[in-house]
């Protein structure tokens, strides 16, 4: 139920710290320890590449998810839509796992690959939010989200819980194959949770900037460099998807080989930067845009911000930024919706999973 929220939407943003907290609970024993079957720690370790497949948001939670296995279990990772993947399939490595991120678990594109890899023989791990469903049942392992019922059609507690869930599953092999790390994925997790509970607070900020930068326009872009091109991409899934307007997701370096030439007087560009090591490119970019015309909101971390930043994140592992730079998106998405009289829950043309192929 929705009790005293307007919007499924905006209870579900506001419930991430909790699902976070959540997560740390349910994926930790009572010495502390990660807490994952073994045949999933087994089927990890054997694995010589991993294949996510997934679709939309859950597709989006797996590109951050590929960096976390490879950097910290140093396994490596493709990131596949799932509805190209069944009929344009790349070569396979001798031992792949195939990892399918889905939160209903119902998601036809996805089924199709499961049902394909299966037949092949090879061992499939299904991370969603619901244990019984089709993807749960038909894989050979599940890892569960326990992000409680997601009701609204755009999806925003069940990435950032993905992205958690992943994060523990990358940490964990890396401690089964003996890799040394230097990073407590449950400690880190805690201080997300505390810094979204920051963020959760801070909506009529958000709101303003909504009003600043997207009341009237038709089109938006996004920004971002690693980490944040990532984001980015989510970030415009998700405004398009509630408020109709036309959005897209841009890695920072890639702008002047073609989408610049869109820049206008006035076009907003949401540029991310909480990325030390391309903090100086992004924040180039984003001269490049004002240059143009465009009309620039930068979102930075704390420690990396400057003065005309439009919103300060707090800092939280640079892994992990994914988890926080999110949320301000996922409520820009929501109120522009809501400023256009949108439907926000239940967006047109859509529907919570798509069954269909
Ligand atoms: O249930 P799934 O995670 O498999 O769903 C995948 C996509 O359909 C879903 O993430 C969709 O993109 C959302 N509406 C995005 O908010």
């Amino acid at each position: 139920e929705k009790g005293t929220y307007p919007h499924f939407m905006l209870k579900e943003i506001d419930e991430q710290p909790i699902v976070m907290r959540k997560i740390i609970h349910e994926y930790q024993d009572e010495n502390n320890e990660l807490k994952l079957d073994h045949d999933i720690r087994q089927a990890m370790k054997a694995a010589d590449r991993i294949y996510i497949i997934a679709a939309g948001t859950s597709y989006h939670a797996g590109l951050v998810g590929k960096e976390f296995i490879e950097k910290l279990a140093e396994i490596p990772v493709e990131v596949h839509v799932a509805s190209e993947f069944s009929y344009n399939m790349p070569l396979l490595s001798k031992n792949p796992l195939f990892v399918f991120i889905s939160q209903s678990g119902e998601t036809a594109d996805s089924r199709a690959v499961l049902v394909k890899v299966k037949e092949m023989g090879y061992p499939a791990l299904t991370i969603t939010n619901v244990p019984g469903s089709t993807l749960s049942r038909e894989a050979n392992y599940t890892l569960h989200l326990h992000a409680g019922p997601e009701i609204a059609v755009a999806s925003t507690k069940a990435y950032t819980a993905q992205i958690a869930v992943l994060a523990i599953l990358a940490v964990d092999t890396a401690k089964v194959k003996g890799l040394e790390l230097d990073f407590d994925p449950m400690q880190e997790l805690a201080i997300v949770a505390n810094a979204m509970d920051v963020l959760t607070a801070q909506k009529e900020t958000i709101e303003q900037l909504t009003r600043d930068y997207l009341a009237t326009t038709r089109n938006a872009f996004f920004i971002g460099r690693s980490a944040d091109y990532n984001v980015s991409l989510e970030g415009a899934l998700k405004l398009k998807e509630i408020s109709y307007i036309q959005a897209e997701g841009f890695a920072g370096g890639e702008l002047k080989h073609g989408t610049i030439a869109l820049i206008e007087e006035g076009t907003p560009v949401i540029a991310l930067a909480t990325q030390e090591n391309v903090n100086y490119s992004i924040r180039g970019n984003v001269q490049e845009v004002v240059a143009r015309g465009a009309n620039a909101m930068i979102i930075s971390m704390k420690g990396l911000e400057q003065d005309d930043d439009a919103f300060v994140l707090p800092q939280v592992h640079k892994l992990l930024t994914p988890l926080v730079s999110v949320v301000p998106l996922q409520l820009l998405a929501y109120y522009a919706a809501l400023h256009r009289d949108c439907d926000v829950d239940k967006p047109r043309n859509l529907a919570k999973s798509v069954t269909v192929e």
